[in-house]
C-alpha cells in the first residue's frame, strides 16, 4: 500500500524540481553529480559537505565521537535545508540518508529522484579501504548494500548509471528499442488517453500504437501528414473533436508537425492537458519533441502561435525511424549536423541509435537550462533557422524543414567565417537553393520572433561547439547570405 501512494506521487522529471542523487555509497554519484549540475547549470550540493561544513567536523570523526543517530538528525536537517531551498540544483545524498522519513518526504515534494547504479561488487571496489565508518567489512558492506536497496528503489523517479542518461530522465525521455509496445504503462497516470495521429504514419503504425494503449485509449483523431497539419484551422478541428477531460492524456504519433500541433492543442485545451510525443521521424526524436516548445504556423510567420507546454514524458522507440521514407530520413540529419555543430562533435557519424540519444541528450540539457527560453541559453537551437524559417514561410511551408535547415546551416557558418565547416556540411546535406520569391523571405525575417528593433538577431559560431548568440550584422550582409540560398 505504502508503495503504491509513493508511486502515485511520482515525479515526471526535473524541469521544476531539484535533481536529486540516491544510491548506496560507491555507486559514484559524487562523480557523476557535479557532471549533471553543469549539464543542467545548476548548483551541486552535497548533503554530506553540509554536514561537515555545518559540524566543522569530518564525517568520520561525527560518526566516531557522537555516534550513528547524532549523524543521521544532522543529516536529516541538512538534506531538509538543502531540498528546502528556492534555487534548483543537483543534491547528492547519503547512503543512509534514505532511513529518514523526513527526508523521504522532502524528496517527494520537490525533487526529481534518480537512483544511480551500481553493483555491489563495483559499489565495494569503490569504496574499500577508504576508511568510511559503513564499509570496513565485506560482508556488512553487502547486507547493508540488500537492506537499502528496497528504499532507493522505493523513492527513485527514475535510475540512471551515466551523465546522459540521467539528463534524459530528468527531462522525462524515455528512448527504447520497443517502447511504443509499453505505452500503457509508459503514458504516465492511469487516465483515459485520445490519441492524435499523422494520416500517414496511421496505416503503418497506428494499429500496433491503439493496441498497446489498451483500453486507456478512449478516441483516435487521425491528422493531415505533415506540415499540412500545423495551421490553425487543424487546430480548430482537434480541439472540437477532443473529449478528455483534465484527468486525461493526448498522445501524439508522428513527426515534428504533428508533435507541434498536438502539443500546442494540449496547452490550451481546457487550458492545459497533460500530453506524451511519440515522434516518428529523425527530427522529431532528435530534436522536435523535447523541450516543450509547441505552434502552428500562420501565414507569413514560421510558429507565430504557440505555447510552451513541458511534455509529461517523451516516448522514443528509434524502430518507428523503419518506415521513413528515403528521403524523409536524409532531410532529417540536417537537425543532427545542427547539434553537433552546436555541441562540437560529429554526431552525424555516429550509428543511429547512439545518433538518436546523444542528439537527445543534448537538446534535453539546454532545455533543462533554460526551460522556458529566457535565460539565452536556449537561443542557440536556432542556429541556421532565422534564414530556415524564412525560407519555409516563403514557400507557404512546402520546404521541409530538414531541408530548410540545411540551407540555413550553410548562411549560419558562412557568416560566422567558417568556411571549411560550410564546405562540410554542403557535402554532407547537399542543400539545393529554392525558388521562392526573395523579398517574401526577407519580409520573414523581419517577423521572426529573434528580431529587436528590425534588426536580426543571429546564432553564429565561433567555432563548432561555441555558439554566439544575438549577434547582429549589417543587415545587407544578412540579406546577401539569404539571398544566396534562393535560385
Ligand atoms: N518544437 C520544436 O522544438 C521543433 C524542433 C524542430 C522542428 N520542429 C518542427 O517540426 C516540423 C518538421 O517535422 P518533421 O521533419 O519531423 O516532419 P513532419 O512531421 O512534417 O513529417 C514529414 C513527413 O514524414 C511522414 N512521416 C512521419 N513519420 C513517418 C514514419 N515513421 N514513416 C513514414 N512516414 C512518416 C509524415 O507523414 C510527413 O509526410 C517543422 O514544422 C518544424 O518547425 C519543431
Ligand atoms: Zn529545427
Amino acid at each position: 500500500m505504502a508503495t503504491r501512494a509513493l508511486m502515485a506521487t511520482k515525479a515526471l522529471s526535473a524541469v521544476d524540481r531539484h535533481l536529486a542523487l540516491v544510491g548506496f555509497m560507491g555507486a559514484g554519484k559524487s562523480t557523476l553529480g557535479p557532471e549533471l549540475a553543469e549539464q543542467l547549470g545548476r548548483p551541486f550540493v552535497s548533503v554530506d559537505d553540509l554536514v561537515e561544513q555545518g559540524t566543522r567536523t569530518s564525517i568520520k570523526e561525527l560518526f566516531a565521537e557522537k555516534g550513528e543517530a547524532t549523524f543521521r538528525d544532522f543529516e536529516e536537517q541538512a538534506a531538509a535545508f538543502a531540498l528546502g531551498r528556492g534555487q534548483l540544483a543537483v543534491i547528492e545524498l547519503g547512503g543512509g540518508a534514505l532511513q529518514s522519513e523526513a527526508t523521504r518526504n522532502a524528496l517527494a515534494e520537490s525533487a526529481f529522484t534518480l537512483l544511480v547504479r551500481a553493483t555491489p561488487e563495483e559499489a565495494w571496489g569503490r569504496v574499500a579501504g577508504s576508511g568510511r565508518p559503513l564499509a570496513r567489512d565485506r560482508e556488512e558492506f553487502e547486507a547493508l548494500y540488500k537492506r537499502r536497496r528496497p528504499l532507493y528503489e522505493e523513492v527513485a523517479d527514475a535510475e540512471a548509471g551515466d551523465v546522459q542518461t540521467a539528463v534524459l530522465a530528468a527531462a522525462g525521455v524515455h528512448i527504447g528499442e520497443g517502447s511504443v509496445g509499453r505505452l500503457f504503462e509508459l503514458v504516465p497516470g492511469h487516465g483515459p488517453v485520445e490519441l492524435v495521429v499523422d494520416a500517414r504514419v496511421e496505416p503503418l503504425h497506428g494499429d500496433r500504437v491503439r493496441a498497446a494503449l489498451g483500453d486507456r485509449l478512449t478516441a483516435f483523431h487521425v491528422v493531415p501528414a505533415g506540415e499540412a497539419s500545423k495551421t490553425i484551422s487543424e487546430a480548430e478541428r482537434l480541439a472540437s473533436a477532443l473529449r478528455l477531460d483534465r484527468a486525461g492524456t493526448l498522445v501524439a504519433l508522428g513527426g515534428g508537425s504533428t508533435t507541434d500541433l498536438a502539443g500546442f492543442i494540449a496547452a490550451t485545451y481546457l487550458r492545459g492537458v497533460p500530453w506524451v510525443p511519440v515522434p516518428t521521424t529523425r527530427i522529431g526524436q532528435v530534436d522536435a519533441a523535447i523541450g516543450g516548445k509547441t505552434a502552428v504556423e500562420m501565414e507569413g510567420g514560421k510558429n507565430l502561435v504557440g505555447a510552451f507546454h513541458w511534455p509529461a514524458r517523451v516516448i522514443t522507440d528509434p524502430n518507428l525511424l523503419m518506415t521513413l521514407p528515403a528521403e524523409e530520413f536524409e532531410t532529417g540529419l540536417a537537425e543532427v549536423v545542427k547539434t553537433g555543430l552546436l555541441a562540437g562533435e560529429p554526431l552525424w557519424e555516429l550509428p543511429l541509435g547512439e545518433q538518436v540519444r546523444r542528439c537527445a541528450a543534448f537538446k534535453a540539457a539546454v532545455c533543462l537550462r533554460d526551460p522556458f527560453d529566457t535565460g539565452g541559453d536556449r537561443a542557440q537551437l536556432n542556429l541556421g533557422h532565422t534564414f530556415a524559417h524564412a525560407l519555409e514561410a516563403a514557400s507557404e511551408f512546402s520546404l521541409p524543414h530538414g531541408r530548410a535547415v540545411a540551407l540555413g546551416l550553410v548562411a549560419a557558418l558562412r557568416l560566422s567565417g567558417l568556411g571549411e565547416e560550410a564546405r562540410m556540411v554542403q557535402k554532407l546535406l547537399r542543400p539545393v537553393p529554392v525558388k521562392v520569391d526573395r523579398d517574401a523571405a526577407w519580409a520573414a525575417v523581419a517577423r521572426d520572433k529573434k528580431v529587436a528593433e528590425g534588426r536580426p538577431r543571429l546564432v553564429l559560431l565561433e567555432a563548432p561547439g561555441k555558439p554566439r548568440i544575438g549577434v547582429e550584422l549589417d543587415p545587407l550582409e544578412v540579406r546577401a547570405a539569404l539571398d544566396a540560398l534562393i535560385q
